[in-house]
């Protein structure tokens, strides 16, 4: 059986006296695929913040590969170089172009080359359909308030996820 990546253990955020998150229990392992569903304002964000490190939990613990993210000396910079976000608003480099914009984290964080970021951006862009747009700008792609009507939709549908490297899915 495959170790989990990720352990969330009794997990509550408040925020003074409105609790979001109680008691929540999860665990993702290579593979695995979880989805968090609920209303808005149900506390969906405040989960990937907590898991990513943005908010501090007010009680329960997270587990990546066994280690306690919230535990002294633990590195928050580098962890979160292992465990990506993608936030509600993209928040997208609008000057770079939708090949550019996902081959900054690649190059500038993780260090790799080049030619090996444009690589893995261009078959990851390949699967979900945004072959055609990789030169495209982030504000051609949703639409922009120039586009007519400013209500037709982009041809970019996002997915929110806390994701892990593949290279990193291992012990
Ligand atoms: N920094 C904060 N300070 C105080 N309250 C907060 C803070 N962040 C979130 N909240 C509150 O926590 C609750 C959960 O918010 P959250 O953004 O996690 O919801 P969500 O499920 O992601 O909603 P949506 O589907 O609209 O994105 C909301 O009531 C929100 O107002
Ligand atoms: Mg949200």
């Amino acid at each position: 059986m495959s170790e989990p990546i990720i352990e969330v253990r009794h997990l509550s955020k408040s925020f003074g006296t409105h609790v979001v998150l109680r008691d929540v229990d999860f665990t993702v392992k290579p593979g695995d695929v979880t989805c968090v569903i609920g209303a808005s304002g149900s506390g969906k964000s405040t989960l990937l913040r907590c898991i990513n490190l943005l908010e501090t939990p007010t009680a329960g613990s997270i587990l990546f590969h066994g280690q306690d993210i919230m535990a002294k000396g633990f590195s928050p910079s580098s962890y979160r170089a292992r465990v990506g976000m993608v936030f509600q608003s993209f928040n997208l480099f609008n000057n770079m172009t939708v090949l550019e914009n996902c081959t900054a984290g690649l190059r500038y964080v993780l260090h790799q080359d080049k030619e090996a970021a444009k690589a893995t951006a261009l078959a990851n862009l390949e699967k979900v359909g945004m072959a055609p747009y990789i030169h495209a700008r982030p504000r051609q792609l949703s639409g922009g308030p120039e586009a007519a009507g400013g209500h037709r939709p982009g041809p970019v549908h996002a997915a929110r996820s806390a994701a892990v490297r593949r290279a990193h899915l291992g012990p």
